[in-house]
């Protein structure tokens, strides 16, 4: 039997607006409809975990409200072992405004709530599960703090670290160092490398990877959404991998269902590329329906996707994708 994966992120309610567009500053527009969904980048990710198939428990916070009960119950029904996700009296639980504009872009505030709660003590309570760990997701909304302590500990035993850099922000060179798989998007990309955000694309991709990797992270993922994703090795290895071309509703959490998947895919044994791929399935199919928890697709749905694409040989994006350029220049 494959070790457990353990998650250690947010959990928060979503409030989803959807509206034609995102309005631009000062503007106000009319929306379509308003609904609410489980979300949160950990708790995504580690609903993704579960529906794929794989062992998975979370560690993490919520308020002592009645989001913080229904988030908790969420997690558990939906196959997440949540005996390390505790309450903070007297904090509201964490939420997210998201817009959700026709064609699928989003844009998001987080209220980070209870998930500003979780601390070192709240993983070194839970020792005991890293030692039977197979690999641990982590992202950037807890505080910094419980990140670094979770590097040292996962260094220290020998567990593959994925690291999500969202949202975006500079990262010290002693965290990154003892993170196994960076997997930045292309705003998180340009802030870890100190660049104007738009400086990336797919021609310049391997270059932006090659300055992530100097900073010590043994693998990194460039998450380009619906152009691909970029794959590159310490030891000089890289690929890229065309994104599957699906209609899209909403992008929410496509990024956390792509973790989901690379970690699935590199716990079942999967190289690099096919564990990209595989993940680029998992997002894909996430990006055709609404919400971010309700959209992380089941294994089955994905051996089936997988299996259409393959038949249907090359996906259209990849003949439409331009050559890459390793050097990136
Ligand atoms: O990655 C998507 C998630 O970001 C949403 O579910 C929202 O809660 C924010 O954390």
């Amino acid at each position: 039997m494959l070790k457990p994966i353990i998650v250690v992120g947010s959990i928060n309610l979503d409030l989803v607006a959807r509206v034609e567009r995102i309005p631009t500053l000062g503007e106000t527009l009319t929306g379509t409809s308003f609904q609410t969904f489980f979300g949160g980048k950990g708790a995504n990710q580690a609903v993704g975990v579960a529906r794929l198939g794989h062992a998975v428990s979370m560690i993490g916070r919520v308020g002592d409200d009645e989001f913080g009960r229904r988030l908790r119950q969420g997690l558990k029904g939906a196959g997440v072992r949540a005996t390390a996700v505790k309450r903070t009296p007297g904090v509201s639980s964490g939420v997210a405004l998201i817009s959700v504009a026709s064609r699928g872009p989003n844009a998001i505030i987080v209220i980070p709530g209870a998930n500003a709660t979780l601390a070192p003590q709240d993983l070194e309570n839970e020792l005991p599960s890293f030692a039977s760990a197979g690999m641990v997701l982590t992202q950037l909304e807890v505080p910094l703090s419980v990140i670094t302590f979770l590097a040292d500990i996962t260094s220290s035993n020998h567990i593959p670290l994925i690291l999500d850099p969202a949202p975006a922000r500079r990262l010290p060179a002693s965290l990154l160092r003892k993170v196994t798989w960076l997997t930045p998007n292309e705003t998180e990309t340009c802030a870890l490398c100190g660049v104007a955000p738009g400086a990336l694309n797919p021609q310049s991709a391997a270059r932006y990877a090659a300055r992530l990797l100097e900073k010590g992270p043994q693998n990194v993922v460039i998450k380009l959404g619906a152009r691909g994703a970029f794959w590159a090795t310490a030891d000089g290895a890289t690929t890229f991998v065309p994104a599957f071309r699906v209609r899209a509703v909403d992008s929410t959490a496509a990024g956390d269902a792509f973790n989901a998947g690379l970690a699935v895919a590199l716990m079942n044994g999967k190289s690099p590329p096919g564990a990209v791929r595989f993940a680029s399935a998992v997002a894909a199919l996430s990006v055709t329906r609404i919400g971010a928890q309700p959209s992380m697709p089941a294994a089955k749905e994905v051996a089936k996707f997988l299996a259409s694409r393959s038949r249907r040989g090359r996906d259209r994006i990849n003949e439409q994708h331009p050559p890459l350029n390793p050097a990136g220049v």
